[in-house]
């Protein structure tokens, strides 16, 4: 069950809507294809002509709510609401919405009528937002999801698995997209395969519980890998629902080549420091904002934590590998590459970028070195 909403926009030409006479005209155009459409609804009509444009409500029951906006500027948007309860039949299903849609834009032809693509939200959430920027407002991307396969919520986060047509299983945090099947490239660009070479080396990854990660390393015959992972129920989601990009990795918690161990990294890391541990390599593959227990109130407070206990575990040739933000998202990068720049010991650093399908936009993955 689930609240559907479908918005129409349509740009009409200006002069066409200038007056209430021509307003009212669009709404007649407007109420005989609605009336087309909804044949079994009984509409009825509430209208009222506003100063900036001609509003109407036609409604059935209550149940469904149609707003019809007219603007004196030359736009019209038509709001359909309901409810819909488990098992019932859409009142507009999607073969009558775009049934409507076009027959709207057919009609209001004569009136420069350009449709904006139609928004529709149901059951299955269909958009994300895009990378943050944090001065800006975010991008919304809608995905062609069609199933809810899993959703849980853990002690730290909800996590989804959704199904979408072109991408696959994809994981969902906290209402932000991580991985899908469809990302391969996300994770050879992160690892930069072909390039590094992990042959006999000791690698750390900071989360990684999509498994994606260790999966790849392992094919590269590393000395061992260790992954520090807070949440149990993302592995147990992932193992079951893309082992497509996690292999068999996650069955397992520790074998010769492997160990993932459940807990905040962050303690962990402080752990191996006091051992003494240390890498050729440390993954940051994070949430984009960390799960913390820790009283470091900034998000990038907490990122610079990882960064300065990361360069505390890598041995001086070591590297710290991990992923950045959207390459549009410039304030938000440049915020990033800040922290790295206050570290000390100096470190530099070099950058790779891929464009990632399930982002749909391209990313940008960072390679640290000691300066
Ligand atoms: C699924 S991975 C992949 C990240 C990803 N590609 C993205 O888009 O952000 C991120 C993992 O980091 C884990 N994580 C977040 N904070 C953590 C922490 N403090 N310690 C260990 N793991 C953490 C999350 O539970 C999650 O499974």
């Amino acid at each position: 069950m689930a609240a559907q909403t479908i918005l129409f926009d349509f740009t009409l030409d200006a002069g066409k809507t200038a007056t209430s006479i021509q307003r009212q005209e669009v709404a007649r155009i407007v109420r005989n294809e609605l009336e087309h459409v909804f044949t079994q609804l009984e509409l009825a009509y509430s209208m009222e002509s506003m100063d900036n444009g001609y509003f109407s409500v036609l409604h059935e029951n209550k149940d469904t709510i149609i707003t019809c906006r007219i603007f004196q500027q030359g736009l019209l948007t038509i709001n359909v609401e309901y409810y819909l309860a488990a098992g019932k039949e859409p009142v507009l299903s999607l073969d009558k919405g775009k049934r409507l849609e076009n027959a709207l834009a057919k009609s209001l032809q004569a009136l420069s009528g350009q449709k904006i693509p139609t928004l529709k939200r149901g059951d299955v959430a269909r958009y994300y937002p895009s990378s943050v920027n944090f001065d800006a407002y975010e991008r919304i991307i809608e995905y062609d999801i069609d199933t809810l396969v899993y959703e849980a919520r853990s002690p730290f986060q909800k996590i989804q698995i959704l199904h979408s047509k072109t991408l696959g299983n994809m994981l969902i945090l906290d209402e932000l997209q991580n991985i899908a099947e469809s990302d391969l490239i996300y994770t050879e660009t992160l690892m930069g395969r072909g390039i590094e070479n992990y042959e006999g080396k000791e690698i750390c990854i900071l989360g990684g519980g999509d498994g994606a990660l260790l999966y790849e390393l392992l094919k590269e015959k590393p000395k061992h890998v260790v992954m520090l992972e807070i949440d149990e129920l993302v592995m147990q989601a992932c193992n079951k629902y893309l082992n497509s990009i996690c292999g068999d990795v996650l069955e397992k918690r520790k074998t010769d080549q492997y160990e993932i161990i459940v807990g905040d990294c962050v303690d962990y890391m402080k752990k191996f420091i006091a051992e003494g541990r240390k890498f050729d390599y440390v993954f940051g593959d994070l949430t984009d904002i960390p799960i913390s227990d820790a009283p470091i109130g900034e998000c990038w407070d907490f990122i610079r934590t990882i960064f300065e206990h990361s360069f505390q575990l890598l041995k001086p040739d070591g590297k710290y590998l991990t992923h950045g933000n959207g390459t549009s998202c410039l304030e938000s990068l440049q915020l990033f590459e800040e922290q790295l720049r206050l570290l000390k010991p100096k470190v530099k650093f070099t950058t790779t970028k891929a464009f990632v399908p399930s982002f749909m936009e391209e990313w940008l993955f960072y390679q640290v070195t000691f300066a």
